[in-house]
Parts: structure tokens; C-alpha cells; sequence
């Protein structure tokens, strides 16, 4: 098993535990006692969690597809590190597979960890950057949902991925992309948004000839909670006034079934009454297949099972650390249930013919 020995002592505090790029390996932590006041809890991965994947680069989306590769067909763990440090390509396994895009929220850049995990689930995951990425703006000001359009016709003709569809799953302004994207590409058959927003809110959005602006950020709102880290829920505007209509998402529009994914504890979104709102306008509009699934106790941070708890922790943006709420017990709980969740839901939900499309 390969080790990384991570000192935290050695990270200043509210710094997540996650890495954010592959390799996901089992780390070895050592705690220094005079630093830990903010880590009440670090878990460690389970070695099964190292099951493998295997990528191949694209650079066009500004984004790697992982599909999953079997632990046998690995000669050692050398030669896993061999590759990965020398970015060989290679796809391996049989397929085809169910494809699905993932993306991350406000941390901007390629965030890899759980696309890997899912694509050692069986998925041909793609993981997607949209902004603070190479050439991609710094900040998502102006989006294009053109660039997700490419990178979701791209991922539905992969040779490995099977069905006229794929699925997204993101978080936070990632899950806001994500219901566009469900509301008005073809591509997208099954959305899981992460507690994420029912409208647009900062950026604007441009598909063809409709140009969505979004609800301004109050940020005299922001709160501190406790003089160390800040709060962005009053910072957000009420999806529900007059004004702020235009800028909700038309869920109804989706092809697919949406599953919101949410932490009642969380203190970034109000997500749990952004859901019930998306969810209460698709009924509206006579749409059946939006989910809303609630789990108490989890903040705003739900990762894959095994990621460290983090109730707060730096952001590139703002000067304080933000929080995300949470309670240690029940959110590590809803780690390990929504990630069941979502997984079944995929299956269930993105259809997988048998044919290889190669
Ligand atoms: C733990 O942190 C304290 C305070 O920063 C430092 O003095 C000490 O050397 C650290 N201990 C170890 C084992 O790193
Ligand atoms: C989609 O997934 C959800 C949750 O797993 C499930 O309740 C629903 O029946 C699925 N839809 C279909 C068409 O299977």
C-alpha cells in the first residue's frame, strides 16, 4: 500500500484533507495535538477505496475521463505510480459504461476524487473543470453552456460509454450548472445536484439566443459565524421575489430525472429549501421525477464516504474561511448513504446497452 505521511501540524488550519487531482491514495496522517482544535475527526480511507482507474486526457474540455480498469489487470502498484506520474494514457476494461460528468463548486479547477472513486464504481466519469483552470477564466462570470454541450456529446460518443445519454453529478455552483445543464441539453439523462442553488446566482449563463442573468450576490450579507469563518446563506438572494424570477433554472424542461442531494446543517446554501423550491416548481409544471433527499445533520461539504469531515475551510475568494456546517456523526453518516444514493441512481437512471459502441 503506498503512504503518504501528511503532518497536519505541518498545514495551517481549515485546509481540507482532500487531494484534489489523482492519485487518490491512502494517506497516513500524524496529528500534532497543538494543531488538531479544527480536525475534530480525520478519516482514513479504506485500502478497497484504492480499486484503480485509469484516465485518458483530453485536452479539449480541459478535462480527463476515467474509466474503470479491473485491480488485476494492475502488475503493481509501480507501475499504477509510473503512470499516473507520466500521464500515460490508457483506457482498459471492457464496457461500455455509464458515462457521467462531474464538477466541483466555488475551488475552481479540476477536481478529480470523486470521478475516480466512480469511475472504480464502474463508471467512465469526466471530470470537468469550468473555471480557474488553464486558459479557462479566473471566475465564472459569463458562462457558456456550449462548452458543457461539447463535453457532454463528447462523453456520449466515447467508444466505452454506452446510451444516448449521460449523467452529471456536481456540487455547490457546480450543482447550479448542473441543473442547467439538465434543463436544457439533450444529452443530460440524469442530474444528482449537491447542495446546490434552484437559480442562477452571480454569473450569467448564455445557450444560443437564451441569456439568463443571475440573482446578484448581497455580499454585505455575508456573515461571520463565529469571527473566524464566513457565511454566504443571507448572501444569497430569495429565488422567490418578483424580481429574481428570470433567473431560476426551468427544471421542467429536463429531460431526466434530477435527485437534490442535501444536508440540512448546511450553512454555505440554504440548500434543503433550494431544493423544495425546484422541486415544488417541477410539480407545477407537471414534472414527477424530481427527488429531494434530505439527510439532517450533513453540511454543505457531502463527499464520498471516508472524506474527512470539514466544517469550514479555506477559499480561494475570501479572506476568512467559509463555513459549511454539519455534524460530525450524522454528516459521515450521509457520506457513506448518498453515496449509495446517488450510485443506484445512476443505474437506475442512465440507461446502459450492452452494445460496445466500438
Ligand atoms: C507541533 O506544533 C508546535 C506548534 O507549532 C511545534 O512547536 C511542534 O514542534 C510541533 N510538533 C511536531 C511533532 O511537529
Ligand atoms: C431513478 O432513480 C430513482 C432513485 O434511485 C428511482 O426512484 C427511480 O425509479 C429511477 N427511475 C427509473 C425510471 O428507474
Amino acid at each position: 500500500m503506498l503512504l503518504i505521511e501528511v503532518n497536519i501540524g505541518l498545514l495551517s488550519a481549515a485546509l481540507r484533507l482532500v487531494t484534489r487531482c489523482l492519485p487518490w491514495l491512502p494517506v497516513k496522517t500524524s496529528l500534532n495535538r497543538s494543531h488538531t482544535r479544527r480536525f475534530s475527526d480525520v478519516c482514513r480511507r479504506s485500502s478497497d477505496e484504492i480499486k484503480c482507474w485509469t484516465f485518458c486526457s483530453d485536452q479539449r474540455w480541459h478535462s480527463r475521463i476515467l474509466l474503470p480498469v479491473k485491480l488485476n489487470d494492475i502488475a503493481s502498484q509501480d507501475a499504477v505510480t509510473s503512470r499516473i506520474a507520466s500521464d500515460i494514457v490508457e483506457c482498459e476494461g471492457e464496457g461500455p459504461f455509464r458515462g457521467v460528468i462531474d464538477m466541483f463548486g466555488g475551488v475552481g479547477g479540476l477536481v478529480e476524487f470523486r470521478s475516480s472513486l466512480l469511475a472504480s464504481r464502474g463508471f467512465a466519469c469526466l471530470a470537468l473543470a469550468y473555471f480557474a483552470y488553464d486558459d479557462l477564466p479566473s471566475l465564472p462570470i459569463k458562462m457558456d453552456l456550449k462548452y458543457f454541450e461539447e463535453a457532454a456529446q463528447f462523453l456520449c460518443d466515447h467508444p466505452k460509454v454506452s446510451g444516448d445519454g449521460v449523467g452529471v453529478v456536481a456540487i455547490c455552483k457546480g450543482a447550479e450548472m448542473a441543473l442547467a445543464m439538465a434543463s436544457y441539453l439533450p444529452q443530460v439523462t440524469a442530474t444528482v445536484c449537491i447542495n446546490g442553488p434552484n437559480a442562477l446566482n452571480g454569473n450569467s449563463l448564455v445557450y444560443g439566443d437564451v441569456l439568463v442573468n443571475g440573482i446578484p450576490y448581497k455580499m454585505e450579507k455575508i456573515q461571520s459565524t463565529d469571527f473566524w469563518s464566513l457565511s454566504l446563506t443571507n448572501a444569497m438572494g430569495d429565488p422567490r421575489k418578483p424580481e429574481n424570477q428570470d433567473s431560476i433554472i426551468p427544471l421542467e424542461k429536463a429531460r431526466g430525472p434530477i435527485l437534490f442531494l442535501v444536508g440540512n446543517k448546511d450553512q454555505h446554501y440554504d440548500s434543503l429549501f433550494f431544493a423544495r423550491e425546484a422541486k415544488s416548481r417541477a410539480e407545477k409544471y407537471g414534472k414527477k421525477d424530481v427527488y429531494v433527499q434530505c439527510y439532517p445533520g450533513a453540511g454543505h461539504l457531502l463527499e464520498p464516504p471516508g472524506s474527512p469531515f470539514c466544517p469550514a475551510s479555506k477559499s480561494p475568494h475570501f479572506s476568512l474561511p467559509l463555513t459549511w456546517g454539519g455534524d460530525l456523526l450524522p454528516h459521515c453518516r450521509a457520506q457513506e448513504t448518498s453515496w449509495k444514493a446517488l450510485q443506484e441512481y445512476f443505474h437506475r437512471n442512465i440507461s446502459c446497452s450492452r452494445q460496445n459502441k466500438l
